[in-house]
């Protein structure tokens, strides 16, 4: 493993951070629960250096992150012979450039979604990090979830029969004021696509986890509030609504939707579905979720209800009285849940899923199982987000380019 080993039997990580907005802070957090939730693994990171071309964040990151040192330029913190691990929480436009510095510097990553601003860019840090042969993982949390772990599980046995159909939505509400403000996620160059790239890779992540690879897409989108304030980047957040701001052009789309047929074999071999997300929607908040049938029962889940797993499982027929779903509470056999909880029922949270995910990432670095999104897996997705965009464009139905090495676990 990268690091170096103390005397009382751990491996220290030297960890850098590129860019200390939300996730940059989030990805912190996450190093710094690995001792406290995962003891066993003994790995001890340490925040060692964080680069942000704002100085203010640079600060921040010193004086509250508690990293040992601060830069305006990310090459700082690879040249940096203490970091061991990089996270890249860059805006998209970014990732090409910092994701093959960072393999190139021979610094294992764990990167933000969706990897670039389209499928060539992740193609680009895909190859280099192939060729560096460096570990990657990739900021796709939702997977984590423990219900998410469980129906993957239910899937996989086949307890749902063979299955049939797939309703899945990302509907986030982050940009349904129209004062929003214009950041870089609403402009061409610097984010790429709109809820397509940001929101529908999410689920695009999640459906390929849990029933297997999209082969075909069809697709449409649409952009609903066409201007925006404009908003300078590293101040503010997503988040933000500016009244009577300048205004600028949104650049992509606010919402997507799409049929799509997952591959003839795998878990969910032969199957259909829909794939919608929406950033304007009005009503859903964090509203990732999905609805998975087969022919003997079907499991259902959102992130808003993120602890609850319902599940139905047999036909039961039309004389069953008790036929339906069952919601099962999250519990300590339900994926890492037993790592945070002792006992059901108690929530865990979006910043629990992001620790889950360094610990994917840190076992993956150790040589350990690789149940972290990878790289391939991440150009396995920008590949379907790719085929969705052609199909808006055209209107005809799309093959989604298979990506060797994208296994999603299931190899
Ligand atoms: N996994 C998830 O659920 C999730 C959620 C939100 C965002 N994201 C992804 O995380 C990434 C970052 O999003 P965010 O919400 O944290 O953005 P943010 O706007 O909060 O932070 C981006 C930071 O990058 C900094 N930056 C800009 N140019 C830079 C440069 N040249 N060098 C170093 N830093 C620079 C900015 O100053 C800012 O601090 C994006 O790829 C986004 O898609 C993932």
């Amino acid at each position: 493993m990268a690091g170096h080993a103390t005397s009382d039997g751990y491996t220290e990580l030297g960890i850098g951070l590129i860019s200390v907005g939300w996730m940059g802070k989030l990805h912190s957090r996450a190093y710094q629960a690995i001792p406290m939730v995962y003891p066993e693994l003994k790995v001890r990171p340490r925040l060692v250096h964080a680069a942000d071309s704002a100085p203010d964040r640079a600060d921040y990151a010193q004086e509250v992150l508690g990293y040992a040192k601060g830069s305006t330029d990310y090459r700082a913190v690879l040249e940096d012979p203490a970091v061991d691990v990089v996270s890249i929480c860059a805006p998209n436009l970014l990732h090409r450039e910092i994701g093959i510095a960072a393999a190139r510097a021979g610094k294992p990553f764990w990167i933000e979604k969706p990897v670039g601003r389209d499928a060539v860019d992740t193609g680009a840090v895909a190859e280099a990090a192939r060729a560096a042969g460096v570990v990657t993982s990739i900021g796709y949390n939702y997977r984590h979830a423990p219900a998410v772990e469980r129906i993957r599980e239910v899937i996989a046995n086949g307890d749902l029969g063979r299955i049939t159909n797939v309703r899945a939505v990302f509907f986030n509400g982050y940009a349904s004021e129209p004062n929003g403000a214009l950041s870089w996620r609403f402009k061409k160059d610097l984010a790429g696509t709109g809820a397509l790239g940001d929101l529908l890779s999410h689920v695009v992540d999640l459906v390929q986890y849990v029933v297997g690879p999209i082969t075909d897409v069809n697709a449409l989108l649409s952009t609903v509030h066409q201007q925006r304030p404009i908003l300078p980047m590293g101040s503010g957040t997503h988040f933000a609504v500016i009244e009577n701001g300048e205004l600028g052009d949104v650049e992509n789309d606010d919402y997507v939707g799409a049929l799509v047929r997952f591959a003839a074999d795998g878990p969910g071999a032969g199957a259909v579905g829909t794939l919608e997300a929406s950033r304007v929607i009005v009503g859903p908040q964090c509203g990732l979720g999905f609805e998975i049938y087969g022919t003997e029962g079907s499991a259902i889940w959102n992130f808003e209800q993120m602890n609850e797993l319902r599940l139905c499982l047999g036909r039961g027929g039309p004389a069953h009285a008790d036929h339906g779903y069952t919601t099962i509470l999250g519990n300590a056999s339900l994926g890492d849940y037993g790592q945070f909880q002792p006992g059901p029922g108690h929530s865990m949270s979006y910043d629990d899923l992001k620790v889950i995910e360094a610990r994917k990432f840190l076992v993956a670095v150790g040589g350990g199982e690789q149940r972290n999104s990878t790289i391939a897996e991440a150009l396995a997705d920008a590949e379907v987000i790719a085929a969705t965009a052609a199909s808006a464009g055209d209107g005809a139905w799309h093959k989604v380019a298979p990506v060797p090495g994208a296994t999603f676990g299931h190899a």
